[in-house]
Formats: structure tokens, C-alpha cells, sequence
């Protein structure tokens, strides 16, 4: 079976609002599902569901064919990537990725050795004892990338991770987490607003609107065959200027 994760009619309503009406989707294994939509559309509050850190107000999550609504976080073998990255301060890069594996029983006896080789993975061995201040932005995502893997989940989450960042660096940290994905295994899937990184990082892109699923398809064939006006307008227009600046700004 390829299917890594199934949604099933997932409805969530916060104080009345209803945030997520009815969503049905798949994320297969090892692969980059984005969901791209506006602020506000619901993107945060699906990760927390899938990472299990909200329980939805009606729906079913299926993991590997197993039912894990109502499963803890920890047990779920789901990792996520903030924006902010979430790093301790006071805590060396070295201490924050074998922190989160001090509490996994199996991996405790091993946490140096894990941590190590992880850091290498993501080219940071050269900063193993500096606290993040001391970091780029990028180099702390790099970071929080690492503390994530150590625990080598199934599934890694990201919410909208290069929001803070600047252009060049976002670039090189598109081509790092494919590079990890691939050397990984790794299912992801990648909360984004931004229509560039979605179309160049995806395997499947989900497009959302206001609680809904307005196309989930491959990104060519959401650019042959947009599937409603808002796809159309927010995802093809949008992505379309940027295309158009980068050119003229190429040209100069
Ligand atoms: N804890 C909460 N309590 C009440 N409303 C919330 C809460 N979290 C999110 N919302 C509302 O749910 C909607 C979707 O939010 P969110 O999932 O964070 O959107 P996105 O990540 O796409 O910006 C928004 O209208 C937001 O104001
Ligand atoms: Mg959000």
C-alpha cells in the first residue's frame, strides 16, 4: 500500500467558525504534498491535527491504514519544522538536537553518536558548539531540520519554514530539504503561501481556500488545467508576476 496518510472528512470549528469543512486527502509515501493557500485558510490547523496536537472536531486520520486520531503526538513518528525555528537559546547546536532524542528510550543510549551524524547530514559540524544566536537564519532551520530527523520520523512537517528568511537563503534551503527528502525517504508535507516554492518543491501541490480544497494535483497539471477561478487567480496570476518580475529584473 503507497498511501502514507488518509484524511477523511476532517471538520474543525473554532468557536463556531468552521475552519476545515470536510476535507478528504492523501499524502502518499514518500512524497512532497504542499498546501498552498492564503492566510487564515486553514493550513496551521491541519498540521497540528496530523501532528496531533489538536483534536479535530469530527474525521479520521489513517496513518500507514491505521486509525491514529486519537493517538499522542509521540507516538505518531511525525516530526515538525516552524517558522521560528523553536531552537533553545541557551543550548549549543550539539545540545539541541540530542535533547530531543534524551527522551526517546530506544535512541537515549545513542544520542551523541545520532546527533553527530545528523549535523554532518545538514553541513553544520563546523558549528556544533555555538548557541543559535550566534547562527544565520538559515543555519538555525538547519538546525530545527536536524532536531527533527535525529528522531527519524516517517512523516515531517513543515509550516511555512523560510518565512523568515531572505531570498537567497530560501533558495539554498529549497534545494537542502529536497536533498534531505531524497536522501531520507522522507514523506512531507510543506505548508506554504508562497506560490514559487510550492510549484518548484512539489510533487503534488493542495490548494486551499477558506477551509476547502480547491485542487490537489500535480503542479503541471494545475497549470494546464486550473480547476476553479480562485486557482486560477491566487495560485497561476500570482505566480505568473513573479516570473514576470524575475525576468525583467534578469534583463536589467
Ligand atoms: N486557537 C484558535 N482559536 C480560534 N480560532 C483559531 C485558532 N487557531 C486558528 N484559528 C482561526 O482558524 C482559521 C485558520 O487558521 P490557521 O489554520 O492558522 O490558518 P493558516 O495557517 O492558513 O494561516 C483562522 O480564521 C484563524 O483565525
Ligand atoms: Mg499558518
Amino acid at each position: 500500500m503507497n498511501e502514507k496518510l488518509e484524511v477523511k472528512n476532517l471538520v474543525h470549528v473554532f468557536n463556531k467558525l468552521e475552519v476545515l469543512r470536510n476535507l478528504d486527502f492523501t499524502v502518499q509515501d514518500g512524497e512532497f504534498l504542499s498546501i498552498l493557500g492564503p492566510s487564515g485558510c486553514g493550513k496551521t490547523t491541519i498540521l497540528r491535527i496530523l501532528i496531533g496536537l489538536l483534536r479535530p472536531t469530527s474525521g479520521v486520520i489513517l496513518k500507514n491504514g491505521v486509525d491514529i486520531t486519537n493517538r499522542p503526538p509521540a507516538s505518531r513518528s511525525m516530526g515538525i519544522v516552524f517558522q521560528n525555528y523553536a531552537l533553545f537559546q541557551n543550548m549549543t547546536v550539539l545540545k539541541n538536537v540530542e535533547y530531543a532524542l534524551k527522551f526517546n528510550k530506544e535512541l537515549k543510549s545513542r544520542s551523541r553518536e545520532i546527533a553527530l551524524g545528523i549535523i554532518e547530514q545538514v553541513d553544520l559540524t563546523e558549528h556544533l558548539y555555538k548557541r543559535p544566536a550566534k547562527l544565520s537564519g538559515g543555519q538555525q532551520q538547519r538546525v530545527a531540520i536536524a532536531r527533527t530527523l535525529a528522531l527519524n520520523p516517517e512523516i515531517i512537517l513543515f509550516d511555512e519554514p523560510m518565512s523568515a528568511l531572505d531570498a537567497a537563503t530560501r533558495l539554498a534551503l529549497r534545494d537542502e530539504i529536497k536533498r534531505i527528502q531524497e536522501k531520507f525517504k522522507t514523506t512531507i508535507v510543506y505548508i506554504t503561501h508562497d506560490q514559487e516554492e510550492a510549484f518548484s518543491m512539489s510533487d503534488r501541490i493542495m490548494v486551499m481556500h477558506s477551509g476547502m480544497i480547491e485542487q490537489l494535483d500535480t503542479p503541471e497539471n494545475i497549470i494546464r488545467r486550473p480547476a476553479t477561478a480562485f486557482v486560477k487567480e491566487f495560485v497561476l496570476d500570482k505566480l505568473q508576476k513573479k516570473i514576470d518580475s524575475l525576468v525583467k529584473y534578469v534583463n536589467i
